[in-house]
């Protein structure tokens, strides 16, 4: 009955795997070991794809027009602090975009400064999350009647393969599993 929060909460679940994985590598490069530039490339893809464009995409575009209409404020509430958040996601993703594509260029000490963003982007991430799953999603379980939440859920399938094609998120888990695999 809670179709379209269940399924942001599975790609919470996908996402926190992975920001584990990323603070793994992170503490690979921060101790000066080679980390292979395909990993960071692959990181930069899952998150600025998936976690960014997809699932992001599926609440700023969806979920949160959908609650505003039914009287959430936009301002002074919990989507107002999500959307800034989105936001200081989106420029830690960027530099870890520019260092990763630096590091991969041969620049070692740009590994430096990936792990630095990176170890601000996790714990930034995971407590979005935390805050999405246990207060905005719980406020929406409430707000949305049986139908809204099957209604929207449609509207994430039809908006992921107009704006990703078909195919894409099958892609995204096989290569969050193949990422999974290499870093472990
Ligand atoms: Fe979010
Ligand atoms: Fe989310």
């Amino acid at each position: 009955m809670y179709e379209a929060t269940a399924m942001l909460r599975q790609d919470h679940d996908a996402i926190l795997k992975m920001l584990d994985a990323t603070e793994q590598v992170a503490g690979q490069l921060r101790s000066g070991k080679q980390v292979a530039s395909d990993i960071l490339s692959g990181l930069l893809e899952f998150f600025q794809l998936f976690a960014d464009r997809c699932h992001h995409g599926r609440e700023e575009d969806l979920l949160f027009p959908l609650l505003e209409s039914k009287g959430m404020p936009r301002a002074g509430g919990p989507i107002g602090v999500m959307l800034h958040e989105h936001d200081l996601g989106r420029d830690l993703i960027r530099q870890m975009k520019e260092s990763g594509q630096a590091y991969g260029g041969g620049d070692t000490a740009a590994g430096a400064r990936w792990a630095v963003a990176a170890m601000g982007y996790a714990p930034l991430l995971r407590e979005h999350i935390f805050k999405e799953n246990n207060i905005l999603f719980m406020m929406a379980e409430r707000m949305l009647s049986d139908e809204e939440q099957r209604n929207l859920a449609a509207e994430f399938e039809r908006a992921e393969l107009e704006k990703m094609g078909a195919g894409t998120h099958e892609r995204l888990h096989k290569l969050m599993d193949t990422l999974l695999a290499e870093i472990a």
